[in-house]
């Protein structure tokens, strides 16, 4: 069983990768590295003690994408490809449509002329209209608020309407909340460039002394001590929801979408307590402002992961801490390190 997945360099793609080869996938990975390392390809190889072909090219690029497909006889795609900064997207809002979408389309374009009919979409939780009642299941109103969310909205759009056209194809629509952690080993993580947006990565950075402090957006939402409310997930976890998703599509065709939660929601505060116990490390923080375009809470309803992939959440906010301050202390610059 072959497995294209794009975008495996990248932080959710690189533990997924580590987990296919561990169950016996055979894998082919392209990423043109606009927001990773090749570093995380040797060190899935290094984790995994596989090797398997990587192509740096951008999968837009439906000449180079055919090639791959003629080479390798594909059963399934898992496409993680795709910028993901929701504050980036609302300033390049062109280069977000055109990456996320064309390379949605160029794939399904390719998949089609090759007869590969398997395809694993990275969605999010950020489709869903903000406001819906928690926590959020599937059949909940879809709507954006900024160009970023609007790109998941739209692709798995095109997906269903693919599917629909094409009865005999599968596609399994992953809705992530908030990714969190890393390996276990600490050898692969999440390595954003700059100054973090998500709050994990800057609790992270600030614990290690090279971010001053955090900057906790808004206590006055009406949760629990009044901070943001969000079902934070472990990537391992996330990781195994994709293996469970493949073997899904390999047995069902149509289109489902399922959201990939613990069904747990975390505050803020309740991150930084924890990081703080569990990694015995101090998080200094100030309250700011909150954030605009955030909602007080948000997290799944995972029922429906357990009921059609067999899946749930197997991994705690302590693990999640654990892992992500193990990452981030063996590799205090990323893959820079
Ligand atoms: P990431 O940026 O670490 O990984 C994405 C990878 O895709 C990167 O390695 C990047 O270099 C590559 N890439 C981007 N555009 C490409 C293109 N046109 N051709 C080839 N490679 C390309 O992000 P991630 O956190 O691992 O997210 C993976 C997917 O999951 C993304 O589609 C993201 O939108 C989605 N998602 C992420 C989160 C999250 O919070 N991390 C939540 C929900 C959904
Ligand atoms: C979590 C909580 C913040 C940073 C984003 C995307 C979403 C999805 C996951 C891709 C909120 C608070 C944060 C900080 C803070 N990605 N916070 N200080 O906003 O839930 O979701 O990532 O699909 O689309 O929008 O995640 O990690 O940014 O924030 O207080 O420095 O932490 O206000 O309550 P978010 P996040």
């Amino acid at each position: 069983m072959k497995i294209l997945v794009t975008g495996g360099a990248g932080y959710i793609g690189s533990h997924t990768c580590v987990k296919l080869l561990n169950e016996g996938y055979d894998i082919v990975v392209i990423d043109n590295l606009v927001n990773s390392n090749e570093k995380a390809i040797d060190r899935i190889k290094e984790l995994s003690g596989k090797d398997f072909p990587f192509y740096a090219f951008d999968v837009c690029d439906g000449d180079r994408l055919e090639e791959v497909f003629k080479e390798h006889s594909i059963d399934c795609v898992i496409h993680f490809a795709g910028l993901k900064a929701v504050g980036e997207s609302v300033s390049k809002p062109l280069e977000y449509y055109s990456n996320n979408l064309i390379s949605t389309i160029t794939l399904c374009r390719v998949m089609a002329r090759n007869q590969v009919k398997r395809f694993i979409f990275s969605s999010s939780a950020t489709v869903y209209k903000p406001g819906s009642p928690m926590p959020v299941n599937e059949t909940a109103d879809l709507g954006c608020t900024n160009p970023y969310g609007w790109t998941k909205y739209m692709c798995e759009q095109i997906l269903r309407d693919v599917v629909h056209a094409n009865p005999d194809w599968s596609a399994v629509l992953l809705r992530y909340f908030n990714p969190i952690g890393a390996h276990e080993s600490g050898m692969i993580g999440e390595d954003p460039a700059g100054i973090p947006n998500n709050l994990v990565p800057y609790i992270t950075q600030t614990a290690l002394g090279r971010l001053e402090k955090l900057h906790v957006y808004g206590d006055d939402y009406d949760t629990h001590d009044g901070t943001g409310v969000r079902d934070y997930i472990h990537v391992q976890d996330l990781a195994k929801g994709h293996v469970d998703a493949v073997n899904y599509s390999l047995k069902h065709t149509g289109c489902e979408e399922i959201n990939l939660g613990t069904g747990i929601g975390y505050s803020v505060l309740d991150i930084v307590k924890a990081f703080e116990r569990v990694n015995q490390v101090p998080v200094p923080y100030v309250i700011d402002p909150r954030r605009p375009g955030d909602v007080a809470t948000v997290y799944a309803d995972a029922g429906k992961a357990k009921n059609l992939l067999g899946w749930q959440a197997e991994k705690n906010l302590d693990d999640m801490c654990r892992d992500s301050w193990r990452w981030q202390k063996q590799n205090p610059n990323g893959y820079h390190s």
